[in-house]
């Protein structure tokens, strides 16, 4: 299955992602995962996403397309994936659209997983705590909520307009919200 998951920060994008990949045997493809992995290993690319991360503002559209091309384009993502992170505004979005349909490889779902505002920044919050992610400081944070209600919360209304979009509450444990997207997915397979 091709799925575009979406959500605010904290709304347990990764964290489903990482249990879907399990369960659907498709490479999870994170965005915010590539470039940290590029911040680490200290690459030009990286050097040049940590300050605009650190900001919580958006990576530039041509870096993060040339990132989802190359990832998209490999064999492991030939039987399916599922996409955290990307895309992330309209223009991703539109960008999106024209790659995979060149790749033949057309989306099958988007999820937007709904948490309420109060919820995510109290999961960012305990996360900054306990793992220390450069961009999850409380200004940051504040940011990043911005950038996603301002460029990101548009494109839930892109894919509801291409009729692939499913709405699943990501409240209540972690599991409890795997067990909505699974039956959601097994809906789809279905029809
Ligand atoms: P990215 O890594 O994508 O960050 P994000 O969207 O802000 O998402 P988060 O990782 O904060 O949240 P999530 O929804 O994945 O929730 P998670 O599962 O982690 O992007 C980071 C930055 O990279 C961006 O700000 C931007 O600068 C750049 N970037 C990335 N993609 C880009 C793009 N396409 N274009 C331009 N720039 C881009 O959960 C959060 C916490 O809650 C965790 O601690 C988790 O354990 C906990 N949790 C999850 N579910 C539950 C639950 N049900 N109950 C209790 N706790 C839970």
């Amino acid at each position: 299955m091709r799925i575009v998951l979406l959500g605010a920060p904290g709304s347990g994008k990764g964290t489903q992602a990482a249990i879907l990949t399990e369960q659907l045997e498709v490479p999870h493809i994170s965005t915010g995962m590539l470039l940290r992995a590029a911040v680490e290993a200290g690459t030009e690319l990286g050097k040049q996403a940590k300050a605009v991360m650190d900001r919580g503002e958006l990576v530039s559209d041509d870096i993060m397309l040339g990132l989802i091309e190359e990832r998209l384009s490999a064999p492991d993502a030939d039987g399916g994936f599922i996409l955290d992170g990307y895309p992330r505004n309209l223009s991703q979005a539109a960008a999106l659209d024209t790659l995979l349909e060149r790749l033949d490889k057309p989306l099958d779902i988007a999820i937007q997983i709904d948490v309420n505002a109060e919820l995510v920044i109290g999961r960012i919050a305990k996360r900054a705590r306990e793992e220390g992610r450069s961009d999850d400081s409380e200004e940051t944070v504040r940011r990043r909520m911005q950038v996603y209600e301002e460029r990101t919360a548009p494109v839930v209304g892109h894919y509801a307009d291409k009729g692939l979009l499913t709405r699943v509450l990501g409240e209540g444990s972690i599991e409890e919200v795997n067990q909505r997207i699974m039956a959601v997915l097994r809906a789809e397979a279905a029809t």
